[in-house]
């Protein structure tokens, strides 16, 4: 009855972490599908031998590598040299299909540069790799810095090949970006292309170096004089939440900046996953080219304007225009087109010239023009067909109505959009967009009317074939409208747009724009039949302020409105305003878009982005337990076993802490606090959900060590074999020596925190008399402790039993630097890993509890009477501090629970570990108060 709670709160949370994983895994290829193609090459690596221990001593843990290109360069050549830096277990081989591509843009045939690139002085590209065995940065700060020394060695050695004063271009995958970015300044390094790169958090937060190399990195980005360009994948990206990728804001107005989704990449629009960014065939191209081109400039603006050119999405300036064309008109050669969208298909007639009046009704302020597969003042798909189109407002000043004067229209926005088959998905899986797909969109800003003035935007054209078609409209203001989070929570909302116009800019800004919230848009059209192969399939444009997504309106899937500005811990907790677009041509028109939240989506959405918050606060919710539990002790009760504790706490602590978290989240706090959500109402209740599935996980972590101690008690039972209790022993002096030398030359602190735990588990699971049903079904500890059959066992080891919870939860901050060791002892041999973290003391506490536990009969947590306060409060900082900091900070959390830990160990363990009573007898103070514990061996269930 009393545990019913506990294993309510248990089930639940098992089942909501099975929901929200199987959300979050699918939200790769619902939000943001991938299409892709494929890249080949014919690789080969060239070890840099010379690169040795003479220019650092990490050569003899990591290589350099030279890619070439067989059968296309030779193993000399030597042009611009370009670094890459792979991320996490990633591989120097990873670069082979950006470099591969390098090679086949810069030379025509084998061996043939192609004149159009030699003509621009351009030279061909020398990749360099940093191969650090696969090692697992993202983990371990200290390994970072040692691939950061490495990385800006092989610069020095990689430049000293070349003339003096010869930049590099450094390129980096997802951590291999912060490694990049912890090089600068540099003024050697001419341009940063990070891809998938988390720049803004790391994607582990249990290491206190990874926090500070990404607080000194803040100030690097903000200010480094390097162009940077950060690639990112969008929700395709399932091991980097893309927010994270988006590069902070400069603080220099100087200085490039540029972060580029690669659904906004022209030419691209697609999701791409953590790993593919290196070989999808429509990035890589584009990354190789910039590489070519930013060898042939030598400012950083003009490496800025090439990153631009070959890495634009539709939020790139448009580019600078060269001297406008002049249109001159006689009656002969155009023609005046009736009011309404322009449409020119099969434009045959090469030379004519298209007249569109301006609507002197209404308020039209902006012309928009769509060009397919042809170029406007030379901007359009690589590919492009030889459609050239240009756009001119033309004036008539007299009452006779004929055009009289045109100017060149200058664009205000000119970009690329794709123009998706309505027969096939959008990406086309595996295959993605050619290179000559993409539509112009020509936006214009018309200059204001003057009275009697007539009005055209002149369209003149030259093509050589019959490809392509040009769509054009006035558009009026911007369609505003507004809503409550209630209609838009109960029924959704239905945005009503002019079927008449192709192009209409909406703006939602009551909505909320933020990662964690995904909205799910239907489309209805002016006419039942749908749309037959229209010449535009109407395109959604959903443009956050970083970042676009197109969503093509057929009913091939649902769309999926998300974005990555506004996310939890970034500087943007919260922001609001969704902007649309809706492209559309007069052969589909639409009449509504319809808007709901999709709440599966933004369950996954918020699970991928929490679930490092659950280690943290579950190891509140462990201490916590422990203080409460230890309460009752000193109060005279016996210590509540670590199930009775489990049900107390849901009962009684649980849901005041839910609504103390609710409250919390609710106040604006700084976004490193609680869920980083900066007080945002709708967010709210997410914390006391959190908290609710970390309380269920704890209980689940004890359902599971009670099954580990079964098997462990068995085999116990037969070489049971108990210490004397003789207080501590010459042996015992001596191993922990051992242990802590160990520990302070060779095995990071971690391993032996690893042994305690193991030692310490043993120790709990050879305590316990086994229930005499002894199946341990969850949970276990509820049958009565039977009556003393084994005499050694003096004492019921709930405390001991408590403190393996404790213990257990500390684990996620041990495991990962123990996967770090254990890798680079494989790979790097003994003398590698043994420079890893040698904190005695950060062990040292653990050390002395768990070998006390293992040979005492007495509790472990006795309280002193020199404590004038009981130092049990001890552990109420750890869990304050985990609920507050332990989503973003994780390993503040293990600090404090440490210095807890630490506190009791020294004050009620200390002394008897030494073969003293307590404190109070050292001090020479009175003997033991008559209060003193008698261990009771009794059951101790708490009824409800
Ligand atoms: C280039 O290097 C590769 C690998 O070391 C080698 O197999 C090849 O023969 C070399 N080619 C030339 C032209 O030196
Ligand atoms: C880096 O640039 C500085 C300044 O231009 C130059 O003095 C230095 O030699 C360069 N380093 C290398 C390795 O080329
Ligand atoms: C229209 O005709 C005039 C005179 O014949 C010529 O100068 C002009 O270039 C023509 N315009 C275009 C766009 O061909
Ligand atoms: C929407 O567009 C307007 C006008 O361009 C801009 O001021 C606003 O910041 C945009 N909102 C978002 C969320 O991007």
């Amino acid at each position: 009855m009393a545990r019913k709670s506990s294993i309510f709160v248990a089930l639940f949370s098992i089942a909501s972490v099975g929901l929200v994983y199987r959300a979050a895994s699918d939200s790769a290829t619902t939000l943001s599908p991938q299409g892709c193609r494929m890249s080949y090459m014919s690789p080969s690596y060239l070890v840099q031998s010379h690169f040795d221990t003479s220019w650092t001593p990490l050569a003899k843990r990591y290589s350099l590598l030279l890619y070439r290109e067989v059968g296309w360069e030779d193993n000399q050549s030597r042009g611009v040299p370009v670094l890459f830096i792979p991320g996490n277990a990633g591989s120097a081989h990873q670069i082979r299909s950006i470099a591969s591509s390098a090679a086949r843009q810069y030379y025509a045939s084998p061996y043939t540069p192609s004149p159009e690139i030699t003509s621009r002085a351009i030279q061909p590209l020398d990749f360099f790799a940093v191969d650090y065995n696969e090692d697992l940065s993202a983990f371990h700060g200290p390994t970072l810095d040692l691939e950061t020394a490495y990385a800006s060695s092989a610069i020095s050695y990689i430049l000293s090949l070349y003339p003096p004063g010869t930049p590099i271009v450094v390129m980096g995958h997802s951590m291999g970006g912060v490694v990049a970015t912890s090089i600068l300044p540099s003024p050697n390094i001419s341009a940063v292309i990070t891809m998938s790169t988390p720049h803004q958090l790391p994607p582990a937060r249990f290491d206190r170096r990874i926090a500070a190399i990404y607080n000194s990195n803040r100030a690097a980005l903000a200010t480094a004089n390097t162009p940077i360009l950060s690639l990112c994948g969008g929700a395709a990206d399932l091991m980097v939440p893309s927010e994270s990728c988006i590069l902070p804001e400069a603080v220099d107005v100087g200085v490039y900046r540029r972060t580029v989704f690669s659904s906004a990449l022209e030419g691209c629009w697609t999701g791409v996953g953590h790993q593919v960014v290196v070989w999808c065939h429509q990035v890589r191209w584009r990354v190789a080219r910039a590489a070519l081109e930013l060898g042939a400039v030598s400012t950083p603006a003009e490496r800025g304007a090439i990153l631009d050119r070959w890495l634009r999405d539709g939020r790139s300036p448009p580019p600078a225009l060269g001297y406008p064309t002049p249109l001159h008109l006689n009656q002969a050669n155009y023609t005046v087109l009736p009011p309404g969208p322009v449409v020119l298909r099969a434009l045959r007639e090469p030379g004519a010239v298209h007249l569109a009046p301006v609507p002197e009704t209404g308020s039209p302020t902006k012309f928009v023009a769509y060009v397919s597969e042809g170029s406007v003042l030379s901007m359009g798909p690589y590919h492009a067909s030889s459609l050239s189109v240009s756009f001119h407002l033309c004036l008539s000043k007299t009452d006779d109505a004929s055009p009289s004067a045109c100017e060149e229209l200058h664009p205000s926005s000119l970009k690329l959009i794709p123009n998706p088959s309505p027969e096939k998905p959008f990406p086309v899986p595996h295959e993605g967009v050619d290179e000559s797909d993409g539509v112009v969109v020509f936006e214009a800003i018309l200059p204001g009317r003057k009275d009697g003035e007539h009005r055209w935007v002149a369209i003149a054209y030259s093509a050589n074939e019959e490809r392509g078609w040009i769509l054009g409209d006035f558009v009026e203001e911007p369609m505003v409208m507004k809503f409550s989070v209630h209609d838009l929570l109960h029924k959704g909302v239905t945005v009503p747009v002019n079927p008449n116009k192709v192009h209409s800019d909406i703006r939602l800004p009551s909505l909320l724009s933020n990662a964690l919230v995904v909205y799910r848009v239907g489309a209805t059209y002016a006419s039942d039949q749908g749309c037959d192969n229209p010449l535009l399939t109407p395109l959604l444009e959903h443009t956050p302020p970083s970042e676009a997504h197109f969503y093509p309106l057929t009913h091939a899937r649902p769309l999926l409105l998300h974005t990555h500005s506004g996310a939890p811990f970034t500087s943007h907790p919260h922001t609001r305003g969704l902007n649309l677009t809706l492209y559309a041509s007069p052969d589909c028109k639409v009449a509504s878009l319809h808007l709901r939240v999709d709440w599966r989506s933004s369950l996954g959405r918020a699970g991928a982005r929490y679930w490092t918050a659950v280690p943290g606060w579950a190891v509140g919710v462990v201490a916590w337990m422990l203080f409460s539990a230890l309460g009752e002790y000193e109060r005279g009760a016996p210590m509540p076993s670590v199930s009775d504790s489990l049900s107390v706490f849901t009962r009684a602590t649980l849901p005041r802490l839910l609504g103390a978290t609710l409250a919390i989240s609710l106040l604006p706090l700084p976004r490193d606090y609680v869920l980083g959500n900066g007080g945002e109402i709708v967010f709210a209740p997410l914390a006391p959900l959190v908290l609710l599935i970390a309380t269920g996980l704890v209980t689940v972590s004890w359902w599971v060590l009670c099954i580990t101690m079964w098997p462990i008690r068995k085999a116990g039972r037969v070489l049971a074999r108990r210490k004397a209790d003789a207080g501590i022993t010459r042996n015992t002096v001596l191993s922990m020596l051992l242990v802590l030398l160990l520990v302070a030359l060779i095995v990071p602190w971690q391993v032996a925190f690893l042994g305690c735990w193991s030692i310490h588990l043993v120790t709990c699971a050879t305590h316990v008399p086994a229930p005499p049903g002894d199946a341990p079904t969850p949970p276990p500890a509820r049958s009565p402790s039977p009556p003393d059959r084994r005499p050694a066992l003096r004492h019921p080891p709930h405390d001991a039993e408590h403190a393996l919870l404790l213990l257990t939860w500390l684990l996620p901050l041990a495991a990962p630097v123990l996967a770090v060791w254990a890798r680079t002892l494989a790979t790097a041999g003994l003398g590698a890993a043994s420079a890893a973290d040698h904190g005695v003391w950060s062990v040292a506490p653990y050390l002395v509890l768990v070998d006390f536990a293992s040979w005492t009969r007495d509790a472990l947590f006795q309280r002193d009477r020199v404590e004038f306060v009981s130092a049990r409060w001890g552990l109420l900082p750890p869990a304050v501090v985990a609920f507050l900091r332990g989503a973003r900070h994780t390993y503040e959390v293990f600090d404090w629970v440490w210095g807890a830990v630490a506190v009791l160990v020294v004050l009620r363990v200390g002394p008897r570990y030494w073969g003293v009573s307590s404190w109070s007898s050292v001090l020479g103070s009175r003997a033991q108060s008559p209060t003193e514990r008698t261990l009771v061996f009794k059951t101790n269930r708490i009824s409800s």
